[in-house]
């Protein structure tokens, strides 16, 4: 999946992934991390989501990484921030409140970014990248986060052959596969949502499942 698709969904507007509202399932489960108020957040692929202040509101320093710059200074607009900017080699860094959004490639991380990283919320990350850019994102993930670090992962399964991506379907088995040898996965909870979605039942899905995942790296 190239850049410029993404990159294009923000110019155009095509943002049906946004929530306006902060996700249900971040609020009902963010507590299993107990993790200390200070404690800093990733939000990988972060768009503008309203997720990130509510982290903040949580007392937490939260970093972000996002590829449109439409996305991150829309955050900070909408949200009535004057952000401070600074550029470097391979990000321009947004930051205002203890949110900082990086605006760059994901890939272009490294493990200094992620220095006092505790924990990572993923939401529309993982699910967003098709199956073989997966195994790089994880790995990727895992090469930077911080030793112990958690993971609040949130995903969606369907049969893949129902609907073209994103999201794309992300099963149990393939975030075992992918994660097991590396952290302990605990399944916190796993809900039908179809009759809840009539615009994936409109684009033919039969089946539409959300589950939420407590990983600790080990
Ligand atoms: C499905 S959206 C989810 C956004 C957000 N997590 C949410 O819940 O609203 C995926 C986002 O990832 C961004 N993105 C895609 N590939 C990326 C990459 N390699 N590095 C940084 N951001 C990326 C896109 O621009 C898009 O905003």
């Amino acid at each position: 999946m190239k850049k410029e698709f993404w990159l294009e969904r923000w110019a155009r507007e095509e943002t049906g992934f946004h929530e306006n509202e902060v996700n249900a399932y971040l609020i009902q489960f963010w507590h299993e991390l107990r993790l200390a108020h200070d404690s800093a957040v990733f939000v990988p692929l972060c768009g503008k989501s309203a997720d990130l202040q509510w982290l903040r509101g949580q007392g937490h320093p939260v970093l972000g990484i996002e590829l449109s710059g439409i996305a991150v200074q829309a955050f900070f607009r909408e949200n009535g921030y004057l952000p401070k900017v600074l550029h470097s080699e391979k990000f321009e860094c947004y930051e205002a409140n203890g949110i900082r959004i990086l605006c760059g490639d994901f890939f272009d991380l490294g493990r200094d970014d992620m220095a006092g990283v505790k924990a990572v919320y993923d939401r529309a990350a993982m699910v967003a990248l098709p199956p073989e850019m997966r195994e790089r994102y994880v790995k990727h993930l895992l090469d930077i986060l911080p030793h112990a670090a958690q993971i609040l992962l949130v995903t969606f399964d369907y049969p893949q052959a129902e609907m073209q991506g994103p999201p794309f379907a992300l099963s149990a088995e393939e975030v075992t596969a992918l994660y097991r040898e590396h952290a302990e996965i605990r399944l916190l909870a796993q809900i039908d949502v179809l009759a809840q979605n009539p615009r994936f039942q409109k684009r033919g899905l039969t089946r539409l499942q959300e589950s939420i995942y407590l990983l600790t790296l080990l």
